[in-house]
């Protein structure tokens, strides 16, 4: 799978340690601008570092390349998982979830991010589905502006059970015009 020059491939559970290298140079860059959203406590947790291993097993994480060099990480699933459960409550399977979208920051500054969102738009509606959905950090005022930029609709807030994690729900309806 492609997006334009960058080659995306599903991470292995052997792929484990290069994903969760990715997000912990995105938490300890967000650590040192005071932004407090990925606390590498939280993010190195037993459960968080399970779940995404029970991710890449079952093919749901991404590592987005550069030639031999990973560029990114995201997480996109298919069915409401336990932890989406949490935020989202009973919802009709009709949605992608994305979680874990982070680009390393040499990478920084080409829109990378931006275009993975949009590569998983095409992936959600080539699935079959009506939505594509995210949190994001209450408290982060400058990536709630950028997934409102992205189209996405804020359609509630919620506690999601992480001390100090208020998250505002995002939606995006599939297809996009
Ligand atoms: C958010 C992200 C995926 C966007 O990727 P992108 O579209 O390629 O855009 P960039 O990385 O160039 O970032 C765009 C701007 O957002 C800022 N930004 C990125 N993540 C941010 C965050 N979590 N909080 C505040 N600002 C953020 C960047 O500093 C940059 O600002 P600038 O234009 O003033 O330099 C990427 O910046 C990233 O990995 N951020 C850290 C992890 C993260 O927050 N992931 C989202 C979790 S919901």
């Amino acid at each position: 799978m492609r997006i334009g020059d960058l080659e995306v491939v599903a991470a292995r559970e052997a792929d484990l340690g290069a994903v969760v290298s990715i997000l912990v140079e995105a938490s300890k860059w967000l650590t040192a601008r005071s932004i407090n959203q990925w606390p590498l406590d939280q993010l190195l947790a037993k459960s968080t570092v399970s779940w995404i291993s029970e991710r890449c097993r079952d093919g749901e994480v991404f590592l987005v390349q550069e030639g031999p060099e990973v560029a990114a990480t995201f997480t996109l699933v298919p069915r409401l998982t336990f932890r989406d459960h949490r935020l989202w409550g009973d919802r009709d399977d009709d949605a992608v979830y994305l979680h874990g979208l982070a680009v390393r920051r040499r990478f920084g500054g080409r829109e990378i991010g931006r275009r993975i969102i949009g590569f998983c738009e095409k992936m959600g509606f080539d699935l079959g589905k009506s939505f594509i959905r995210l949190d994001c950090w209450k408290r982060n005022p400058a990536l709630v502006s950028y997934y409102s930029g992205l189209g996405f609709t804020a359609i509630g807030e919620c506690e999601s059970g992480i001390p100090g994690y208020e998250a505002v729900l995002f939606e995006k309806a599939l297809p996009v015009s």
